[in-house]
């Protein structure tokens, strides 16, 4: 189910940015042993971007024009689950900053191993979260009432692993996981519900409108017993995590 996030440009920032000194040390830490063309696939507001132009050759690619408009690099509109407009070999990094879950696999491994030029690094960035936080264990109840129902969501973590698996079969050789210095933002548990009813469907998948209210004032009252109050503000961690896989020099 495909989201476009051109609604959302002018507020990305604000709801979903990540603190200037995180998106240093990811860009830092991105380029770290790499040279040549970054490539920055669903690059959005440029967070990440903004710090990777400013030390690299840069090129951000996104399907929304609006979400491109709110930065000032080198950047073009593009499908990315189509074939990308660069050349065959011309990518020293190719980065999905909280944009590979968005994207078709198959596909994107196809221009991956296209468009990286040997040697090239294939970064996957995520904000994570605690496993035991409120947050992420309302997430987990919410895809596991959705597998209970036979209709399981997407799984982000599979997904990553299952595509670097998949370059490592093509002679890729996997990097080290890097993480960011930790940071906090206050979060209620509240945000999640807030979050998943403003946006179609569940846990990235088509749902019956009723079947996902069902799931939601259910789940909302299970995390009720469990939190307490959900809109009490709450300081929860978080880190930046790089994956990633360097291709066969
Ligand atoms: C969650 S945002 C991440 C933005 C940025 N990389 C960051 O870390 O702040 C995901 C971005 O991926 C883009 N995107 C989603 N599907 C895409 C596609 N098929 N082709 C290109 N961009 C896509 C969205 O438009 C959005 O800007």
């Amino acid at each position: 189910m495909r989201m476009s996030f051109d609604e959302q440009a002018g507020s990305y920032e604000e709801r979903a940015g990540l603190p200037e000194a995180v998106c240093c040390e990811v860009a830092a830490l991105a380029l770290d042993g790499a040279s040549g063309l970054v490539l920055d696939v669903g690059a959005g507001t440029g967070a990440i971007g903004r710090e990777l132009a400013s030390r690299a050759r840069y090129l951000g690619l996104d399907m929304s024009r609006p979400m491109l408009r709110q930065f000032d690099a080198p950047r073009l509109q593009a499908d990315a689950d189509g074939r990308w407009p660069l050349a065959g070999g011309s990518a020293g990094v190719i980065l999905f900053s909280r944009s590979a879950h968005l994207l078709k696999s198959e596909t994107v491994l196809a221009e991956v191993l296209r468009v990286g030029k040997s040697g090239a690094r294939v970064l996957i960035g995520r904000v994570r979260r605690p496993r035991e936080s409120a947050p992420e264990r309302i997430k987990r109840e919410m895809q596991q009432r959705l597998r209970d129902r036979d209709l399981p969501g997407k799984n982000g973590e599979r997904a990553t692993r299952d595509f670097l698996d998949a370059l490592e079969q093509r002679g890729a050789t996997r990097l080290p996981e890097r993480w960011s210095a930790e940071w906090t933002e206050d979060e209620a548990a509240i945000d999640s519900f807030t979050s998943w009813r403003g946006k179609p469907g569940l846990g990235g998948r088509a749902v019956a409108d009723g079947v996902k209210a069902q799931i939601l004032d259910e789940l909302q009252l299970w995390a009720e017993e469990q939190f307490g109050d959900l809109h009490a503000r709450r300081a929860v961690p978080r880190r930046y995590r790089l994956e990633g896989a360097q291709l066969a020099g």
